[in-house]
């Protein structure tokens, strides 16, 4: 049996999930482990909050909560509003558990009797006033480059740049300008790794093109060691150090996508190191962490000695726009996945984010008219509809038995082509990781069987309606398995609807191709899938924005 490994970029444990999130990783990696699970391969799909790092502690300071307290809080609701959108994990772990942070250390000493470590003095703010180093987050500047106040020294949030060095620069508790003091860091030695890496990209594989074209031209422009040392007391130890230094949170998160699969697969008695090792391992990230999974990360698992194999696929995706502007909290021009649930079912937003996420890095929108009108047209009007009259049909005409059929004309002929071939067009495009062309494989399918069903005409009750009614509740049941991986609960709903038994997620992915169905089968109790979404609610959702 085929091995995968899945884990999506691991959300800060810093505020609450919202549509940008899911949107480039979430959901894709979710359709993908669904549809690696029912077409037989043994997957598993690990995720944990992103615990450590400057602008947690702060939060946690202002809000006179303990880091640790902090962060359990948006563990557990990250996990809930995954959940409720149908994200399913097999496990949800932290980056901040016991079993990440001795792994890390693992991994640092290894690291370091490999020779990819060194020591070495530099300039930190220093606040005279909190007795404190303030790394990253905790100094306010001006951008040198554009001007911008208020901005942090590691980033400017208006320009998008690492200042090198930022203006001005105060405390961001008490807002008092800090002095420079020495103090002594561990650098991670990228360098080392330019040709490792440079081979690995160059090598044939599963990376998507464009993406290791910039991150072979990072190489060129030459890497950059990497400060790994953080002054402060949250995040993971450096072991054997008496300075009370932890280590950069960038340094010890990607970690936990490993230290996460081996806790839960040991537990289970698989042996976790070599079902990593004998998988396919795909990691799903946004592209703002492209340097950080394509030259961090893999530079890491060289440096240990390559014990943990490098990723197969890291399928990278743009940011999602709302209303065609960027997201931004600060002017709530963001929607929380909770708040959405609250309003639609998780499925028409997996459904109209995964048709609008191609399988790129260009950026997506999401306009609150086109989710109005893709549901309404495509998910209501076209496979909704097509469910439910050949159900309807079967219900009203044959008392919801499927009759025996007669010899198949053309189109019945043509349409149990279409079915006979589905399974295995379409597994190609999910192969690919391109979800969106797959699912509007998908609607395709249904037009063509609506078309059929209107053609066919059999509430006519001509010659062939029978033929007509079983190839139409088989195209149902095809539906309802290739439908499972990207609306998991309408499937369900499909699935039951139709009179099959037990779970769609059960069913392997090919038996879409077969016509399981025969004469004499009793089909369920059919009734409307979907509720259609009023222009009304829309411009009320509209009107949220922004205020
Ligand atoms: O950028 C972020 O949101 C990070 N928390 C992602 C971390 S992914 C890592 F663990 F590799
Ligand atoms: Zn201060």
């Amino acid at each position: 049996m085929k091995k995968a490994i899945i884990t999506s970029a691991l959300p800060y444990a810093n505020g609450e999930i919202h549509l940008g999130h899911v949107a480039s990783t979430y959901l894709p990696a979710d359709i993908t482990t669904r549809f690696l699970k029912v077409n037989g391969t043994e997957a598993y799909y690990f995720c944990a909050s992103d615990d450590f790092g400057t602008p947690i502690l702060i939060q946690s300071e202002k809000e006179n909560k303990t880091p640790e307290e902090y962060v359990k809080v948006w563990n557990k609701r990250d996990l809930e509003d995954f959940t409720s959108f149908g994200i399913g994990f097999d496990f949800f772990y932290r980056t901040s558990s016991p079993e990440n942070i001795s792994f890390v250390q693992q991994v640092f000493k290894k690291l370091q009797e490999n020779g990819h470590i060194y020591e070495k003095e530099i300039i930190q703010f220093y606040c005279t006033i909190d007795k404190k180093f303030l790394p990253d987050r905790y100094v306010l500047g001006r951008c040198p480059y554009c001007k911008a106040e208020e901005q942090y020294s590691d980033l400017c949030e208006k320009c998008g740049r690492v200042p090198e060095e930022i203006e001005d620069p105060k405390c961001s508790i008490c807002k008092n300008p800090p002095t420079k003091e020495k103090t002594r860091h561990y650098f991670f030695k990228l360098t080392n790794f330019a040709d490792d890496l440079n081979k690995w990209l160059e090598a044939d594989s599963y990376l998507q093109r464009d993406v290791k074209k910039y991150v072979q031209n990072w190489i060129k422009e030459g890497l950059v060691d990497w400060d790994i040392t953080r002054d402060m007391n949250w995040g993971v130890p450096i072991p054997a150090s008496t300075t009370g230094q932890v280590f950069y949170g960038w340094f010890d998160n990607h970690l936990a996508y490993i230290s996460t699969a081996l806790k839960f697969l040991n537990d289970r008695g698989i042996n976790g190191k070599d079902f990593w090792n004998d998988a396919d391992i795909y990691h799903f990230i946004g592209k703002d962490i492209v340097y950080h999974h394509y030259l961090f990360l893999p530079a890491m698992r060289i440096g240990i000695g390559n014990e943990f194999k490098l990723p197969d696929y890291i399928p990278t995706r743009g940011h999602l726009m709302l209303q065609s502007k960027k997201i931004s909290k600060s002017r709530n021009w963001y929607i929380g996945l909770k708040d959405f649930l609250g309003i639609y079912p998780a499925d028409y937003l997996r459904f109209y984010l995964a048709l609008i996420t191609p399988y790129s890095q260009d950026d997506l929108n999401f306009d609150w008219e086109e989710f109005a009108s893709r549901i309404n047209s495509e998910l209501i009007g076209n496979i909704g509809n097509f469910v439910n009259r050949a159900l309807g049909f079967t219900q009203k005409s044959m008392a919801g038995v499927v009759p025996g059929t007669t010899e198949f004309d053309q189109s019945d002929k043509d349409a149990q082509e279409k079915i006979s071939k589905f399974s295995s067009e379409l597994a190609v495009l999910m192969q690919d990781n391109s979800l969106d062309k797959a699912l509007k494989k998908i609607i395709e399918f249904s037009a063509h069987f609506n078309q059929y069903f209107q053609k066919k005409e059999p509430w006519k009750g001509g010659a062939g309606s029978n033929n007509c009614i079983l190839i139409s509740v088989n195209a149902v049941r095809s539906l309802a398995i290739s439908l499972y991986p990207f609306l998991p609960e309408s499937s369900q709903k499909i699935w039951v609807q139709v009179g099959m038994d037990g779970l769609v997620s059960a069913t392997p992915w090919n038996s879409m191709s077969e016509l399981a169905i025969k004469e004499g089968h009793k089909i369920g109790i059919s009734s409307p899938l979907f509720k259609k979404i009023e222009a009304s609610d829309i411009e009320a959702n509209k009107a949220k924005l922004g205020k």
